[in-house]
């Protein structure tokens, strides 16, 4: 038998955990053959505690044959004890009318705590996604509380976006799904992200040509990808969860497939404009399970470049919000 990953999932009784954990645990994530175990986070208080205990008697129940193990927690230094992966889905979601940066103050400090105990008590190999609200700036102020793991083992999942740009793209072309291709998000999860639609393909040919309407690629295009998590809000009361889950199973999952191009933010995307300190979305090559190279070739016209300068400037604004937390 392999050894087993170990994965904590903190917030593991909320709404995306629910979609989430039976993903993981069937093999979605880490392949049918990869036995896991899964190290529960939730808060110190009854109800949550409570309500965890139903989801792990539902997954006793779903008798996967590869969850090999589960710990039940409301203690960080006992949930990200050895653990391979990280799962930072633990948070506040925002409600009608606000906007993710509004959740700042509430969360920052969720991932100040959780950066902190990763390092001291994770595995060597720790790996970490966050996917708390808001993604990004949560990551950098995770990273930045940790000595002994690097910043390239963090990651914010803009893969959401992604799955959201490319179902657009192809129901506006009138085609399969698998026939949209290349489409990548630059910056923030926020309405201000760039999905950039010059550099994607539809059946193999230009977005650009196959669509042939600049109006609605830099307009209700770009509106709907950046504010669909708000009309989702509006229309379920509630933020997305199983396609965020989905979106999450996606994101490791190609994390540990080399040669799998894809979105995620990270530090370090100088090479298109972003501050060298902020977490922005970006193409990305995984190399080895678990890292990866940014894809730097893509070139940007003037109507990108401008859109990457606001998502940047968004991220800066959001990492001065949050100085004192960092470091
Ligand atoms: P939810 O309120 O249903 O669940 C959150 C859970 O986290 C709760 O059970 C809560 O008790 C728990 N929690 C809170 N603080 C915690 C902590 N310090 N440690 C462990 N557990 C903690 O929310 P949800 O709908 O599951 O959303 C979770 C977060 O994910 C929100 O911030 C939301 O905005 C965000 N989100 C991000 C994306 C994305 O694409 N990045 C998509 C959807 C939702
Ligand atoms: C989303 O994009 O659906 C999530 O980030 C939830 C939200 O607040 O929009």
């Amino acid at each position: 038998m392999k050894t087993p990953i170990r994965v904590a999932v903190t917030g593991a009784a909320g709404q995306i955990g629910y979609s989430l954990l039976f993903r993981i645990a069937s093999g979605a994530m880490f392949g049918p053959d990869q036995p896991v175990i899964l190290q529960l986070i939730e808060v110190p208080f009854e109800k949550a505690m409570k309500a965890l205990e139903g989801v792990a008697m539902e997954l006793d129940d779903c008798a996967f044959p590869q969850l090999k193990g589960m710990v039940l927690t409301d203690d960080p230094r006992v949930g990200f004890k050895d653990a391979n992966w990280s799962l930072l889905v633990g948070a506040k979601p925002r409600g009608p009318g606000q906007e993710r940066a509004d959740l700042l103050k509430d969360n920052g400090k969720i991932f100040t705590a959780q950066g902190q105990v990763i390092d001291e008590v994770a595995a060597d190999d720790a790996r970490v996604a966050v996917v708390g609200n808001p993604a990004n700036t949560n990551c950098m102020i995770a990273a930045s509380k940790a000595k002994r793991l690097t910043p390239d083992r963090f990651t914010a999942m803009v893969r959401l976006d992604q799955n959201r740009a490319q179902a657009q793209l192809a129901k506006k072309a009138g085609v399969d799904l698998t026939a949209v291709k290349d489409i990548f998000i630059y910056g923030n999860h926020s309405p201000t992200m760039f999905p950039a639609f010059a550099h994607a393909t539809i059946n193999g040919k230009p977005a650009t040509e196959v669509i042939n309407d600049s109006a609605w690629l830099q307009g209700p295009f770009l509106e709907t990808v950046g504010k669909r998590g708000a009309a989702i809000i509006a229309a379920r009361g509630l933020s997305s969860a199983a396609s965020a889950a989905n979106a999450l199973v996606d994101h490791v999952r190609s994390l540990m497939t080399p040669g799998a191009i894809h979105s995620v933010a990270v530090k370090g995307a100088t090479a298109y404009g972003f501050d060298a300190n902020v977490w922005a979305g970006v193409p990305v090559r995984t190399t080895t399970p678990g890292s990866v190279e940014i894809i730097t070739g893509y070139e940007m016209d003037d109507f990108a470049k401008a859109k990457i300068a606001a998502t940047n400037k968004e991220l800066t604004d959001e990492r001065a919000m949050v100085a004192e937390m960092l470091g």
